[in-house]
């Protein structure tokens, strides 16, 4: 047990940024540090720290406490693990009543796994520094291998001896149970019940979680024959889970934050070289493919991510398809790869550091140009690799949640893949499409649909117009008000997407020649309040520079200062489909085909719905009027407002009906 007086200690000397800071990369935001929360997986910080208060607390997902209650919630610790864990951190001696390693482990079966592992890493250390076999084998491999004692020392590799029962038999001496070595899988169990070594003749690598306390381990046989695995790690356990584990991390993660980067190899010995080459930030996934856990953990400590391959050509087209979830996630993504088959361990270790260097920065490349290029060179002119080529591409691109990067890129890679554009863009928005209709039919098994008689942007439903007595006639419940706000929004984004993208086409009205479709559209919009804030300080621009006879670009408002603003514009004209979700998909599908040469019924149906929207709405608030019944409500005045939008609701729709073109 630690004493009372020690807890006090460590409580009075954790400092909650400094603690919390080891794991998340704080930001000054006002009075309070803010930061990607470690909790729940986000793209925008609403994770706040209060130094003053000693507390954080997360806005997204509500996660909040102090600094021990941050490492137990974070490492999954108890509390005296946590305990333990900021004693350390502030080098606070810890008083308790001494106890043996067997009682230790009869205290909590978490804490004894954790003390297991320290221990057999403690084992495997001595046996590599101290033994004559470790020296002669272990110690002299990996000095053969370049590493410098001092790195030998900080990542703990140690060596286990090639015997049957060597750790086994010392574990159970120091009064470890057998069971605790079954489940962190030092130890096998034959049929007959007695207990054998998992790593035997093996360098050994402890694995390491955040913290730095050892929870697994990996062996590296020390034999050539190929029928031998070369390396033998740990199994599972409730202390090491794999898929969030990434090797390296916790020797990695200031350096990480430090440097906003982190390189990811694909094995312990390409860690430890880089390491030793004065290049820290870097992790490995220990040769298994990357976890959306893993990914997680590396973004809670930056946006950006160099792969480090090796040039073997049948493992680079495997980890193409890897590096789709670290997009995903929002991660910036660069690749990099070695010549002539070397890791990142064997070009260390054969040209030097400063040559290393020198390479990671020269020749890191951009992601989705890579894989471009990449599959480009295996095309070899044939149009129909090629088209796959730009499928797959845009696979990529269109996983990017950012709309910025993702414009960017369609314009890059127009260029890289000799193709217009506005037929990648197409492409993007045929994917998008696909994937929200996948997403769409597990939401509907998920769950019942949405209620059927929420007005649809395009109709109000058909019981609209009758009064609540009407109504309950027929068996209906009170109107209740449409959800006007949000789909007005939907509809003037719309005509600001037709503007942003079409409003220097020109339109071929019967009758108006080849007019632009800005200002036609400006001037069927003339007695129309834009309400949602961006849209209309988009429109207004519009007018203003109509008078001048201009029509803005785009672009004018991708940089523009106001976040909204940019936001919507640069939606707009990267993914025009994504603003109207309520659209069936039969019309989705004519516009995605070909939008501009639709471009007459797009607008029209777009001023159409923005019309009659506003009309309805204007009738659903005099309805309510009338219904209330106030003394100062003048009946005859709204009664007779009420049938002129009726009339201009008809005129609207007959005008117009006679124009859309099916
Ligand atoms: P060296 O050959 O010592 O340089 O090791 P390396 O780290 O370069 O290994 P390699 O590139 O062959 O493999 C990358 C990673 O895959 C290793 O670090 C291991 O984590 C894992 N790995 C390699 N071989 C095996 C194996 O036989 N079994 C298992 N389970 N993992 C392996
Ligand atoms: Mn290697």
């Amino acid at each position: 047990m630690i004493t009372k007086e020690t807890i006090e200690k460590v409580l009075d000397a954790a400092r909650i940024e400094e603690v919390v800071g080891d794991f998340v990369d704080l930001k000054k935001r006002g009075t309070s540090l803010i930061g990607n929360c470690p909790f729940h997986n986000e793209k925008t910080p609403s994770f706040h720290v209060s130094v003053a208060k000693g507390i954080y607390k997360c806005f997204g997902c509500g996660a909040g406490g102090d600094s021990l209650k941050f490492v137990m919630e974070l490492e999954k610790y108890s509390y005296p693990e946590a305990i333990r864990y900021l004693a350390d951190k502030y080098s606070i001696g810890i008083e308790e009543v001494q106890r043996s390693p067997a009682q230790l482990a009869a205290q909590d079966k978490r804490e004894s796994l954790y003390v297991l592992s320290a221990w057999a890493g403690k084992f495997f250390k001595e046996q590599l520094w101290d033994t004559p076999g470790g020296q002669a084998i272990g110690l002299s491999y990996f000095k053969e291998r370049g590493y410098r004692e001092d790195i030998i020392k900080k990542f703990d590799l140690g060596y286990s001896p090639d015997q049957w029962t060597a750790l086994s038999d010392a574990a159970i001496a120091s009064g470890f149970h057998k069971d605790y070595l079954k489940e962190v899988g030092l130890s096998i169990e034959r049929d007959d019940a007695s207990i054998y070594d998992r790593f035997r003749g093996r360098v050994i690598f402890p694995i390491h979680n955040l913290t730095g306390r050892i929870i697994g381990f990996g062996g590296r046989t020390l034999k050539t024959e190929k029928s031998v695995p070369k390396y033998v790690n740990s199994p599972e356990s409730e202390i090491y889970h794999k898929s969030d584990v990434l090797y390296g991390l916790n020797f990695a993660k200031k350096a990480i934050m430090d440097k906003d980067t982190c390189y990811l190899v694909e094995g312990y010995a390409d860690v430890i070289s880089m390491h030793q080459a004065g290049v820290e930030n870097v992790v490995s996934s220990s040769g298994t493919s990357l976890t959306s856990g893993q990914i997680r953990l590396i973004a809670r400590f930056t946006k950006n991510v160099v792969i480090l391959y090796d040039g073997d050509a049948a493992g680079i087209k495997a980890s193409l398809r890897g590096t789709d979830m670290l997009l995903e996630e929002g991660l910036n993504v660069k690749v990099l790869l070695f010549p002539d088959g070397n890791d990142p361990d064997s070009y260390v270790q054969r040209y030097g550091s400063s040559a290393f260097k020198e390479y990671i920065d020269a020749h890191q490349e951009d992601f989705i140009f890579y894989k471009t290029n990449i599959l480009l060179k295996d095309t070899g002119g044939d149009p129909i690799k090629r088209a796959d080529v730009i499928r797959e591409v845009v696979q990529s691109i269109a996983l990017i949640p950012d709309e910025i990067k993702v414009s960017v890129f369609l314009q890059q890679c127009s260029r890289l893949l000799d193709i217009e554009e506005r037929v990648l863009l197409t492409e993007l928005n045929k994917m998008r499409l696909q994937r929200a209709k996948a997403q769409d039919k597990k939401d509907a098994a998920a769950s019942r649909p949405m209620s059927m008689d929420m007005p649809s942007p395009d109709m109000p439903p058909a019981d609209f117009f009758l009064t609540d007595a009407e109504r309950s006639d027929i068996g209906l419940p009170p109107a209740e008000a449409p959800l006007v706000i949000t789909s007005e929004i939907l509809q003037e984004r719309e005509i600001v997407r037709i503007l942003l993208n079409y409003g220097a086409d020109l339109a071929t009205w019967e009758g108006d020649g080849d007019i632009p479709v800005a200002p036609l559209l400006l001037h069927a919009m003339d007695d129309i309040v834009f309400e949602d804030r961006p849209s209309a300080f988009i429109i207004d621009v519009f007018r203003k520079k109509a008078e001048d006879f201009e029509i803005p670009e785009a672009k004018f408002f991708f940089s523009h200062e106001d976040k909204e603003v940019q936001d919507l514009a640069i939606t707009c004209v990267s993914s025009p489909y994504e603003l109207s979700p309520n659209w069936n998909d039969d019309k989705r599908k004519i516009f995605v085909k070909e939008e501009r040469a639709h471009l007459k019924t797009l607008t029209i149906q777009a001023v159409y719905r923005i019309k009659k929207r506003k009309i309805e709405r204007e009738m659903f608030k005099i309805r309510e009027e009338l219904k209330s019944g106030a003394p100062d409500v003048d009946m005859e005045i709204l009664l007779s407002k009420y049938q002129k939008l009726k009339e201009a609701e008809k005129l609207l729709g007959s005008f117009l009906g006679n124009i859309i073109v099916k």
